[in-house]
């Protein structure tokens, strides 16, 4: 039987999305790309998930990058529909409705930092290697990673990633705020799905909200991102959670979630 590159699993209300190309240290070619859209679609429109986790398999990696041998025979053309692909799809990622976590198991890459850097959340065990080594390669990196990296680490720590293509473990990572935190290896998914379990507690729609809101602040001018933010508090005031929220508080009591 073929084997899949993308394993999908409901945990609790976690969507657990694996990378399966352990032998390539799940590098990412064309089927992985394709099947990851194809598994975020499955957690969008499942209403019992609250969260998408992103993992990779077997003991090494994250994801390894992209797949150096569909590199190795790209040209102008080419890459540029290489390029835009990977983007769009790591766009889906960093705009899903739903919280997305990284649980960086390993190397995270090349490719695999970029879609790191998109998801909203990053845990990383304390083995987890993360760089943007495509300068060895002779290329830059394609799917976001000179932008999202120069928004969440600033400048001179992404030029200094970029252009000398070093690889920093896990606690260097959190030293530069790049991930949330920082567990033992046997820890990752617990701590993971703890995340999710929280997540899941809260008013779902008021979540999809706050994410569009923090969104803005890395897409927009502060003021046009402030004037997001009172659009999208003015939405949440009209939902009926937001009645069942305050009143449930009121009342001393738990909230129940309609999700409008
Ligand atoms: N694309 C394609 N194949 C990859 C890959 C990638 N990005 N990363 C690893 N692999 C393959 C290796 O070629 C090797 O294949 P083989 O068994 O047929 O020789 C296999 O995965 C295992 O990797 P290996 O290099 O033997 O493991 P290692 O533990 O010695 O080294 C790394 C691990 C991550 C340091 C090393 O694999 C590496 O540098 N990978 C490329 C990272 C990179 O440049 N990514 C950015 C791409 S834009």
């Amino acid at each position: 039987m073929e084997q899949k590159s993308i394993l999908y699993e409901r945990v609790g209300r976690a969507a657990v999305i694996t990378i399966n190309r352990p032998e390539r240290l799940n590098a990412l070619d064309s089927s992985v790309l394709r099947e990851l859209d194809s598994a975020l679609s499955t957690a969008e429109a499942d209403r019992e998930v609250a969260a998408v986790v992103i993992t990779g398999a077997g003991e090494k990696a994250f994801v390894a990058g992209a797949d150096i041998t569909e590199i190795s025979k790209l040209d102008v053309i080419t890459a540029k529909d290489f390029a835009e692909r990977g983007q769009s799809l790591f766009n889906r990622i960093e705009k899903f409705r739903k919280l997305v976590i990284a649980a960086v198991n390993g190397y995270a890459l090349g490719g695999g930092s970029e879609l790191a850097w998109a998801c909203h959340i990053r845990i990383a065990s304390r083995n987890a290697k993360f760089g943007q080594p495509e300068v060895n390669l002779g290329i830059i990196p394609g799917y976001g990673g000179t932008q999202r990296l120069a928004r969440l680490a600033g400048r001179g720590v992404a030029t200094e990633l970029i252009i000398t293509g070093a690889q920093i473990d896990a606690e260097k990572a959190l030293s530069l705020r790049l991930v949330n935190s920082v567990v033992d290896k046997a820890e990752l998914m617990p701590a993971v799905l703890k995340l999710v379990e929280t997540i899941s507690e809260k008013a779902p729609f008021a979540v999809r909200l706050a994410l569009q809101a923090i969104d803005a602040a890395f897409q927009l001018p502060q003021d046009e991102g402030m004037r997001v933010e009172s659009q999208l508090f003015a939405l949440s005031c009209g939902t009926s959670d937001h009645k069942e929220g305050t009143t449930a508080f009121l009342e001393k009591r738990k909230p129940v979630w309609q999700g409008a």
